[in-house]
């Protein structure tokens, strides 16, 4: 029975190497799986990455490797329990290609079990799940995006450096909240910091105001936060109701990022450390902001950055095994030997598959998150757990 059932998925896994192999041959369309967030507090962000991502696939003329990209897609609503189904949807039932996919680290983890275990190719466009370029890192798994531990990490030490002590913290109760806030306090308390209280609620919550009294009365130097999208627009405008801006400064990751039309004046000044900024300048990221512009009437943020670059991600793999997907080994080789002329500047990838970049301290002047400087050179994400390559 056991030989039995081995030989059947010998047999599967052998039809569908096949199967990518004369489609690739036969110049097929290749189908991307979008497992994203379109509705929900992180729906603006999904939006982005998918604009971000055909972007790029336009710019090479609809195709990579000589294959023409077709879409199919899920909405996750950034729902962890529902996530194994939904890419379950996309492997099994669509049997697309390559899946790429998606913000919350929690489904995130969802989809990287299942790409684990049925090989299929997995690009992840933002969720900074730590386990997924650690414990459960994969030849077949990248991501263009940064681990949460990264820009936390970052902050960490410019906050040790400027010479502040004490610290509450408040974010989401997930993966993405506590990581973040991980990679925070141990630079934080390395430098010398201590981290007095952390403040939590569940995701996607807005319920701030009992927190933000605890936070008035416990008067720390500064609030270090991890929100995003709808969230992020409200906690920034609720900080400011509640008398706080400009007694106790906020510092964070992503709490500013595709939200400042909304938070308007009650963003200004607030520094945040992640691996882009709006104001680079650099000739690849002008012509980016400019096409995207052009393309989609709207400004790019981070996430649109993070699309377009799984998309050169997938480009080079491709280029490498001329379209066939099943060649895992020689797309993972050619990925990881690249260097993804990015937006953010030019990063590779660590052999955990998790890029390797600069990490921006970065100020809100306006409707932008201005450079202040490089806050941390060339960050590797630790890739704690990793057994992959070493
Ligand atoms: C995450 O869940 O990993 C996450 C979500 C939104 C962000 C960043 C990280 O902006």
């Amino acid at each position: 029975m056991k030989f039995l059932r081995l030989t059947v998925l010998a047999a599967a896994a052998a039809l569908t190497t096949l199967t990518a192999t004369l489609a690739a041959a036969q110049g097929a369309k290749l189908k991307v799986g979008l497992m994203l967030p379109y509705t929900g507090t992180y729906a603006s962000l999904g939006n982005a990455i998918e604009n971000g991502f055909r972007l790029y696939v336009a710019e090479q003329g609809g195709k990579l490797a000589g294959r023409e990209i077709e879409f199919v897609k899920v909405d996750d609503e950034s729902e962890p329990s529902k996530a194994t189904d939904n890419v379950n949807k996309l492997v099994k039932r669509d049997n697309v290609d390559v899946i790429v996919g998606t913000v919350h680290s929690g489904v995130a983890m969802a989809m990287a079990k299942v790409a684990k275990d049925t090989g299929t190719l997995l690009i992840v466009p933002n969720a900074g799940a730590d386990a997924v370029t650690g414990s459960m890192c994969a030849p077949n798994i990248f991501r263009s995006s940064f681990s949460n531990w990264q820009p936390g990490y970052a902050m960490g030490e410019v906050m040790g450096k400027k010479g502040i002590k004490n610290v509450v913290t408040i974010t989401w109760k997930y993966a993405a909240g506590d990581e973040s806030v991980g990679g925070f306090k141990e630079a934080f308390e390395k430098a010398g910091g201590k981290v007095t209280r952390q403040l939590n609620l569940p995701f996607p919550n807005v319920e701030f105001q009992a927190l933000l009294t605890e936070i008035a009365a416990a008067k720390p130097e500064a609030v270090y936060t991890f929100f995003s999208g709808g969230g992020a627009v409200k906690f920034v405008k609720d900080y400011a109701a509640a008398g706080l801006k400009g007694k106790i400064p906020l510092y964070g990751a992503f709490v500013t990022d595709g939200t400042l039309e909304a938070q308007g004046a009650d963003a200004e000044g607030i520094f945040s450390t992640l691996h882009y900024a709006d104001d680079l300048n650099n000739p690849r990221d002008k012509a980016f902001r400019l096409n995207y512009a052009k393309t989609y009437k709207l400004q790019p943020d981070v996430f649109a950055v993070q699309g377009y670059d799984a998309a050169q991600i997938l480009a080079v793999g491709l280029a490498a095994v001329k379209g066939d997907t099943s060649k895992k080994a020689e797309f993972a080789a050619a990925v990881e030997k690249a260097r993804i002329d990015s937006p953010r500047g030019a990063f590779t990838l660590g052999k955990n598959h998790n890029p390797v970049q600069d990490i921006y301290l970065r100020q809100v002047v306006g409707k932008e998150n201005k450079v202040v400087g490089v806050a941390a050179k060339s960050l590797a994400d630790p890739g704690r757990g990793c057994k992959m390559g070493g």
